[in-house]
C-alpha cells in the first residue's frame, strides 16, 4: 500500500465514523508563544481541549505536518542514525472534544489497524499508563487482547507523570494519561518488548499513541482537569507506511526512496545506503515545508532552527562530494511526491527554491573554510577525545556553524563536545556585549531609589519632584545654568525610549529655573533618565518643577506609533501571515518597520496597505488600552512575538482591526492619524524587508513637496499636471529620435570625409598607406573612421591622429590581408612612444597616444619607413 493510500485510508475510516476531516494546520502554530513549531496533530486543537475555544464538530481526524526540531520534542540529532527519527513527519490521528472517550478511541484504532490495514492480531502488543484499569480493561476484556500483551508503563523517568504513557504537549498545555500500540517485526530482530530492557532494540516499534487528554498542565506543573475529557491520537505516517510495505526502516518506504534517489542524483551518489541521503531527503521536507509556513532563515527563533537544519542537509551534502549549490534542486522532486496532498506546497514551490538557494550560496564559502578549520582541529584527535568549546564557540561564531552541527561531525569521529566550554565562551561573549550596549545606553548611572511613576498615557504634564541629577556620568546634588544633566523624577509624563518609539523631550520648569529635555532612557526598566540641559539657573535634588512634554513632537510621535500597528496587521492581510515583525523605530518623523517577506513589496500591494490602514483611520474608533493576563491576552488573538519577554500582566492595545501587546503611546482615536502614506520599500537583508512611511501632517508635507515638483515640471513642460506623463514619455522619445539622427548624420560624415581621405593615401613596397591627422574630432570619431577607411582601401594600412585638449590620440587599421607583415598594436607602440605616450591593441586595430603634440608631425613622418622595413 502506498503512503498516499495509508494516509486517504486513515482519514476515510475516521470520516464514515461521524469525524470531519479537518487540512492540516500549519508549522508555526497561531499565536502560540509557548510552542516552537506544530509537533502534533492536537496543536491545532489546544484551544478545543481547554474549551477556550469551539468548534462546529466534536470529532475530527487530520493528517498534520509536523516538526519535532526544538523545543520539547527534538530530534533533529537523531535523523540520519535511526530508522526511524524524522524532523519532519506526518502524524494521523483522531480526536474527540468530549465526545467518545477510551472504549471508542481504543475500538477505532483496533478496527482501522486489523480490518482495514490487515495487521494480524498476534503481532501487536499495546501499553497503558500504570494506573489506568479502564483502558486495561477495555483491551482485555472487549478487544480480546490476551494479557501478557498488555504492559502497564509506570512513571519512569523520574518523576509524577514522567511516563512513556503520559503524554504533553510541552511544559504548559493539555496532557493526559495514554496508551500506546506496537507492532512486532518478529524474532529476526533484535529487541524486547516495551518496559523490559532491551526495549530499545528495534523488534517491537511504536505505531500509534492513543492519549486520554484529561488535564491542562500550568506553569507551576499543577494539572487542572479539563472541562470535558477528550482524546488525541498520532500515529507518525511513516512508521506505519514502513510496516505496512514489509520494510524495515522508515527510510525504505516509497515516498523516502524516491526523495533518496533524487538525493542521490543530486550529489553524484551512487550508494543509496549512504545515511547522508537519509539526512537531506528528511532535511529538504522539513526546510521546504517550514519556507511554505512563513519561516525565513535567520538568527533567532524559528528561523534559526531553519538554518541549523539547511547547514547540516549541506554539511551531509559537502561530505557527500557535492560542494555547490544542489539542495534547492530537490523541491522538485518533494511537489512530485506530497504535492497532490499539500496544495500549498506547490503553489510556493519556486518561493521556496529561491529561498534555499539564497541560503545556500550564503552559506557555501562558510563551509568550506569553517570545515578545513575544523579537520584540522580533529587532525589530532582520536576517538575518546574532546574538542574544546573555545574552537567549537569560534566556528560558530566566525562561520556559523550552529553547535549542533559541530556536534554532528564530531560524533562520526567519536570525538566528544566540550559542551559547558561552549556555554562559557557563549556567555563571555553576551556578557561583553551586553556591558558595551549598557555603556552607551544610559552612561552606566547608579540608581537606587524610588522608580519613577508613568504618567505619560493620560498626561502631558505634572508636577514631579528631582530625586537625582547626574552630570558628566556621577551624582550631584546641584546643577548650574549651562550643565548637561541626567534627572529622575519621582513622575513624569516622559515616555522613555522602549519598543521601537523614541524618548519624549520637552521641559522641566520650576521657580526660577529650567531644563530643556532632548531625550529620555531607561537607568533600569522602572526608571526614567530625562536628559538634558540646565537652561535657566540652578537645579538641584528636592526641587519641585512641572514637567512639559513637547506636544507637538509627542503628537507626532503617537501617530505613527498607532499608525505602525495598523500597517503591520495590513501587512499581514496583503502579504500573508508569514510577516513578522523585525525590528522597529518610531519617532516625530516617521515610522520605520522591518518584517520577514522574501520578495519585494510591489507598487500595488503598497497601495493597498495604504488603503487599507487609511480606511481603518476614516473610522476613526476609538483606541482602547486594557492590562490583562497574558494568557487571555493570546487567547484573544493578540500579537505577541515569538521569542521576546512578556510579564505575566501584559497591556492590550486595539487600535482599528488591531490587537497587540505593546507598552507604547497613542493616539486617541484612529482618525488622529489623520493620514498615512508609505514613502519608501526595500531590502535590508535576506529575506527581511523594510518599509518607512509618514503621518499627519507629515503626510500632508510629503504630499505637498511632491505636488510642487509635479507643478514646477509640468509648467517647464508647459502641460497639465494631469497631462505630465504623457508629455514626459514624448520628449523622452523624442530625445532618442534626435540621438539617433545624430548619430547617423555623424556616420555620413565620417563616412564622407573617409572618401576624401582614401585619395591622399600613398603606396609602399605595393601596400597602400594612409597618414592623416584631423582636427576638431575626438577619440571616439577615430575609433569609428578607422574601419571605414579600411573598408575604402580594401587592402592597406590606416593611420588617423588627433589632438584633443593638449593630447594626442592615434587609431591604427590594418586590412587582415597585411597583418601578418604590419601588426596595428605594433604601430601605434611606435607613434605613442614617440609622442611620449603608450598604444596598443589588436593586429588588425590598435589605440594609442600621448602627451606631447609638438612631435606629433614628426612621428607621423617616419610611418612609411617603418611600414616599409615590415613588408
Ligand atoms: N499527541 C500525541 C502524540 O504526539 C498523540 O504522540
Amino acid at each position: 500500500m502506498k503512503t498516499a493510500e495509508i494516509r486517504s485510508k486513515f482519514l476515510k475510516f475516521f470520516e464514515s465514523r461521524g469525524h470531519t476531516i479537518v487540512k492540516s494546520s500549519s508549522l508555526v502554530p497561531a499565536n502560540d508563544p509557548t510552542l516552537l513549531f506544530t509537533n502534533s496533530g492536537m496543536v491545532q486543537f489546544k484551544d478545543v481541549f481547554t474549551g477556550k475555544d469551539t468548534r462546529p464538530y466534536r470529532r475530527a481526524t487530520t493528517a498534520q505536518r509536523s516538526l519535532r526540531a526544538g523545543g520539547k520534542h527534538n530530534d533533529l540529532e537523531n535523523v540520519g542514525y535511526t530508522a526511524r527519527h524524522h524532523t519532519f513527519f506526518e502524524m494521523l490521528g483522531n480526536f474527540s472534544f468530549g465526545d467518545y472517550f477510551k472504549e471508542d478511541a481504543i475500538k477505532f484504532a483496533w478496527e482501522l489497524l486489523t480490518t482495514v490495514y490487515m495487521l494480524p492480531k498476534e503481532k501487536l502488543w499495546v501499553t497503558v499508563y500504570f494506573e489506568d484499569d479502564e483502558a486495561y480493561g477495555i483491551w482485555k476484556d472487549q478487544v480480546g487482547v490476551p494479557p501478557e500483551r498488555i504492559i502497564r508503563i509506570g512513571d519512569n523517568k523520574g518523576a509524577r507523570y514522567a511516563s512513556d504513557n503520559f503524554w504533553q504537549m510541552a511544559d504548559t498545555g493539555p496532557c493526559g494519561p495514554c496508551s500506546e500500540i506496537f507492532y512486532d517485526h518478529g524474532p529476526d530482530v533484535w529487541g524486547g518488548p516495551p518496559g523490559s530492557p532491551e526495549e530499545d532494540g528495534d523488534r517491537y516499534i511504536e505505531i500509534w499513541n492513543l492519549v486520554f487528554m484529561q488535564f491542562d498542565r500550568d506553569k507551576d506543573g499543577v494539572l487542572h482537569p479539563l472541562p470535558h475529557p477528550c482524546v488525541d491520537t498520532g500515529m507518525g505516517l511513516e512508521r506505519i507506511s514502513a510496516v505496512l510495505q514489509h520494510v524495515h526502516s522508515n527510510y525504505e518506504i516509497d515516498l523516502f526512496q524516491n526523495l533518496i534517489k533524487a538525493s542521490a542524483r543530486e550529489t553524484g551518489t551512487t550508494d543509496l545506503s549512504n545515511n547522508s541521503l537519509k539526512v537531506i531527503a528528511d532535511h529538504i521536507r522539513a526546510c521546504s515545508f517550514m519556507i511554505v509556513d512563513g519561516v525565513i532563515p535567520g538568527n533567532e527563533g524559528r528561523g534559526y532552527v531553519l538554518r541549523r537544519i539547511i547547514r547540516r542537509a549541506l554539511r551531509h551534502g559537502y561530505k557527500l562530494g557535492q560542494t555547490k549549490p544542489f539542495f534547492h534542486k530537490l523541491v522538485a522532486d518533494l511537489v512530485k511526491e506530497m504535492g497532490e496532498a499539500y496544495p500549498e506546497l506547490v503553489e510556493q514551490q519556486e518561493r521556496v527554491a529561491a529561498v534555499l538557494k539564497l541560503e545556500e550560496e550564503r552559506f557555501q564559502t562558510t563551509l568550506e573554510k569553517g570545515m578545513k578549520i575544523l579537520e584540522a582541529d580533529l587532525e589530532g584527535l582520536k576517538k575518546g577525545d574532546v574538542l574544546d568549546g573555545q574552537t567549537v564557540f569560534t566556528l560558530y561564531d566566525t562561520y556559523g556553524f550552529p553547535f549542533d552541527l559541530t556536534a554532528d561531525i564530531c560524533r562520526e569521529r567519536g570525538v566528544e563536545v566540550d559542551e559547558k566550554g561552549f556555554e562559557a565562551a557563549m556567555d563571555r561573549q553576551r556578557e561583553m556585549a551586553r556591558a558595551s550596549g549598557k555603556f552607551k545606553m544610559n552612561q552606566n548611572l547608579t540608581y537606587n531609589g524610588q522608580n519613577t511613576d508613568f504618567q505619560g498615557y493620560v498626561t502631558l504634564e505634572t508636577e514631579a519632584t528631582v530625586l537625582a541629577i547626574y552630570h558628566e556620568g556621577t551624582e550631584v546634588q546641584e546643577a548650574a545654568e549651562g550643565q548637561d544633566v541626567v534627572i529622575v523624577l519621582d513622575q513624569t509624563p516622559f515616555y522613555a525610549e522602549s519598543g521601537g518609539q523614541v524618548g519624549d523631550a520637552g521641559a522641566l520648569t520650576g521657580f526660577g529655573n529650567a531644563v530643556q529635555v532632548y531625550d529620555t532612557q531607561k537607568i533600569t526598566a522602572n526608571v526614567f533618565g530625562h536628559y538634558g540641559t540646565v537652561s535657566l539657573g540652578h537645579i538641584k535634588v528636592g526641587d519641585v518643577v512641572q514637567a512639559h512634554v513637547n506636544v507637538a513632537r509627542r503628537t507626532s510621535i503617537t501617530r505613527n506609533h498607532s499608525a505602525t500597528h495598523l500597517m503591520h496587521k495590513a501587512l499581514r492581510q496583503v502579504l500573508g501571515s508569514h510577516v513578522q515583525q523585525k525590528g522597529s523605530l518610531v519617532d516625530a518623523e516617521k515610522t520605520r518597520f522591518d518584517f520577514s517577506h522574501d520578495a519585494p513589496v510591489t507598487p500595488a500591494q503598497i497601495a493597498e496597505v495604504e488603503a487599507i490602514v487609511n480606511a481603518e483611520i476614516l473610522a476613526n474608533t476609538e483606541v482602547q488600552a486594557q492590562m490583562m493576563a497574558f494568557d487571555d491576552a493570546v487567547a484573544g488573538g493578540a500579537m505577541a512575538l515569538f521569542g521576546e519577554k512578556y510579564g505575566d500582566v501584559v497591556r492590550v492595545l486595539d487600535i482599528g482591526f488591531s490587537r497587540e501587546l505593546c507598552g507604547g503611546v497613542h493616539v486617541k482615536r484612529t482618525g488622529d492619524i489623520g493620514l498615512f502614506k508609505i514613502v519608501s520599500e526595500g531590502g535590508i537583508a535576506s529575506g527581511i524587508r523594510r518599509v518607512e512611511a509618514v503621518t499627519g501632517t507629515n503626510a500632508l508635507n510629503w504630499l505637498r513637496n511632491l505636488n510642487e515638483s509635479v507643478v514646477q515640471t509640468a509648467a517647464l513642460f508647459k502641460a497639465a499636471p494631469a497631462d505630465l506623463f504623457e508629455r514626459a514619455k514624448l520628449a523622452q522619445e523624442q530625445t532618442r529620435q534626435l540621438e539617433k539622427e545624430l548619430a547617423q548624420t555623424k556616420d555620413k560624415l565620417a563616412s564622407a570625409m573617409a572618401a576624401e581621405l582614401v585619395a591622399q593615401a600613398q603606396v609602399v613596397k605595393g601596400t597602400k598607406l594612409l597618414v592623416t591627422k584631423l582636427d576638431g574630432v575626438d577619440t571616439k570619431f577615430l575609433r569609428e573612421i578607422v574601419p571605414q577607411l579600411k573598408d575604402k582601401l580594401l587592402s592597406g594600412v590606416v593611420v588617423v591622429a588627433t589632438v584633443v585638449d593638449g593630447k594626442v590620440s592615434v587609431a591604427v587599421g590594418v586590412s587582415a590581408d597585411k597583418t601578418t607583415a604590419v601588426k596595428a598594436g605594433e604601430l601605434v607602440g611606435f607613434i605613442s612612444e614617440k609622442v611620449g605616450g603608450k598604444g596598443g591593441g589588436r593586429p588588425d586595430m590598435a589605440m594609442g597616444g600621448g602627451t606631447q603634440p609638438e612631435a606629433l608631425d614628426a612621428a607621423l613622418a617616419a610611418v612609411p619607413a617603418w611600414v616599409e622595413g615590415k613588408l
